[in-house]
């Protein structure tokens, strides 16, 4: 039988432009790899520069336009230079992916400190309020915004308050923003995943059952096949949970 040529990639989102944040390892590393299949051209985001430094060389395979720029997304001033960098390269943004977040060590509320407290809810909360803020004047019609939440945004575990709020209170966030973006045309996608292999696990609970975990790909593809969607249609929330149950 003869060879037949591999079959060319996939490219469906060929001059589209992305921002991830948290891009430099876990489930954002995953969305940024997914995207950058599709050609989709990149912002990468965290704190950690040379990390993204990294990414931005594995990527660069792909062919695309890369932008690697450190942001603290707790601070207003760090978001402002980050966007000032983005419209420099990227004249709009098509998606936007809020990944960013960490978790904090279990601590019940009464043993809960407020510094710790206040840096969950200024990264998962106020993080992802101000880059979308930041974002919307330069994303138009038929844009997406996926904003990775959790299933603790709709459900509670013990000695993870300030996370489960700021899940909590970023899903009203998130269900807010897309009834206000509706009639711009620009989807607003609620992920909500599971336990999911990643190194948050080692903040709160580094025994936790990795082998019953999903990858951080699982959630990328789901992620990505919900942004090829026609523009007219939309998945508002992405619940993804391990097969095994809840851990
Ligand atoms: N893993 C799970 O089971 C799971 C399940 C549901 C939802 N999630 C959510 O998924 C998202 C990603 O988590 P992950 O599991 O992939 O964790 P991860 O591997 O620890 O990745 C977290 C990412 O966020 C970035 N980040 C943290 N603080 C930041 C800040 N102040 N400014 C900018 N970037 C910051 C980190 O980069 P730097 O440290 O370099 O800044 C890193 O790239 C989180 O929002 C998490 O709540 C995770």
């Amino acid at each position: 039988m003869p060879l037949r040529p591999a079959p060319a990639p996939p490219r469906r989102l060929r001059n589209q432009v992305a921002l991830v944040t948290g891009a430099s390892r876990g489930i954002g590393l995953a969305i940024a790899r997914a995207l950058a299949a599709e050609h989709c051209n990149l912002i990468l985001t965290g704190r950690d520069q040379s990390a993204l430094n990294k990414v931005s060389r594995e990527l660069a395979s792909a062919k695309i336009k890369i932008l690697a720029h450190s942001c603290d997304l707790r601070d207003p001033h760090s978001v402002d230079h980050l966007f000032r960098a983005i419209r420099g390269e990227f004249k709009h943004l098509d998606i936007l992916i809020n990944n960013a977040g960490i978790a904090h060590a279990n601590l019940t509320v009464d043993n809960l400190p407020l510094p710790l407290w206040q840096d969950v809810i200024d990264t998962n909360l106020t993080g992802t309020f101000l880059v979308t803020q930041a974002a919307l004047p330069i994303m138009k019609r038929g844009s997406t915004i996926v904003n990775n939440l959790s299933i603790a945004a709709s459900r509670v575990f013990t000695g993870s308050a300030a996370y489960i709020a700021s899940k909590h209170g970023a899903l009203g966030l998130t269900n807010t923003l897309r009834e206000e973006l509706r009639p711009k045309g620009i989807r607003v996608i609620a992920l909500m995943p599971g336990a999911t292999d990643t190194a948050i696990w080692n903040t709160f609970w580094p025994q936790a059952p990795r082998k019953k975990m999903m990858s951080s790909a699982t959630i990328a593809a789901v992620v990505v096949n919900a942004i090829l969607l026609p523009p007219n249609a939309t998945v508002e929330t992405l619940e993804i949970l391990p097969t095994a149950g809840i851990l």
